[in-house]
C-alpha cells in the first residue's frame, strides 16, 4: 500500500500498546515544498509592499515641495505609478496572508522626509533621490526574479509578470532622474551613495521583521 517510500516508526505507548506511525514521504517533501513557497512569498510580498510604501511617500514628499513647479507633472506621474505599484502589494498581502514588516511607520515618515528635504535642495536634488533610489530597487528586483525563475519560473509567473513590469517602470523613473539633471545636485555622488545605501539597509532590514 506504501510503496512510494513510506517511513514507519514505532513505539510502546505507556498503556501497552503499541504506536505506529506511517509517514508518507512524497505527502513530506509537498509539505516541505509549500513552506518553502510561503516563505518565499512572505519575504517577497512583506519587503516590496514596504518599499512601495517607501516609494510613495518619497514621491509625495517631493510633490510637498516641487508640485507647483515645472516638474510637477513629471513626479506626478512617477508618483500615480508608484500608487498602482503599492496598491498591487496591498491586494497581495492578506491574499497571501503576509505579515507587514514592523518598519512601516518608520519608513513612512522617513520617505516623506527623505522626499521632501532632497527637493528642499531643488530639482536636481529631487531627481538625485530618484536615481538612487530607484537604482537600488531596480537591483532589488532583479535580484528576486532572479530567485523566482530559479525556483520555478511556471509556479511563480504571476508574480515574475509583476515584478518585471515593475522593474521597468522603476528603471523609467531612475532614466527620469538624469533626464532631469540628478547628476548636477550639490554633492551629487555623496547624495547618490548616501540614499543608495539607505534604500538597501532598508530592504535587508524590512525581509526580515
Ligand atoms: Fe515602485
Ligand atoms: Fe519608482
Amino acid at each position: 500500500m506504501f510503496t512510494l517510500g513510506a517511513v514507519l516508526s514505532q513505539s510502546r505507548l505507556s498503556c501497552g500498546r503499541q504506536l505506529v506511525l506511517v509517514h508518507c514521504q512524497r505527502c513530506a517533501s509537498s509539505q516541505a515544498k509549500e513552506r518553502r513557497r510561503q516563505e518565499l512569498l512572505d519575504r517577497i510580498i512583506r519587503v516590496d509592499h514596504a518599499g512601495e510604501l517607501g516609494a510613495n511617500r518619497i514621491y509625495q514628499g517631493q510633490m510637498a515641495v516641487l508640485g507647483n513647479s515645472p516638474v510637477g507633472p513629471v513626479i506626478q506621474h512617477m508618483w500615480d505609478q508608484e500608487k498602482e505599484h503599492l496598491k498591487k502589494f496591498e491586494e497581495l498581502i492578506p491574499k497571501h496572508r503576509v505579515r507587514p514588516t514592523v518598519m512601516l511607520p518608520l519608513w513612512n515618515v522617513a520617505g516623506f522626509v527623505l522626499g521632501a528635504s532632497t527637493a528642499l535642495l531643488g530639482k536636481e536634488g529631487a531627481m538625485a533621490c530618484t536615481t538612487a533610489v530607484e537604482t537600488a530597487i531596480v537591483k532589488h528586483y532583479n535580484d528576486q526574479i532572479r530567485e523566482l525563475i530559479e525556483e520555478d519560473p511556471e509556479e511563480y509567473k504571476e508574480m515574475l509578470d509583476t515584478l518585471k513590469k515593475f522593474r521597468d517602470e522603476e528603471q523609467e523613473h531612475h532614466d527620469t532622474g538624469i533626464d532631469f539633471e540628478a547628476e548636477k545636485a550639490p554633492l551629487y555622488n555623496v547624495l547618490y551613495q548616501t540614499i543608495k545605501w539607505g534604500c538597501t539597509g532598508a530592504i535587508w532590514v524590512s525581509e526580515r521583521i
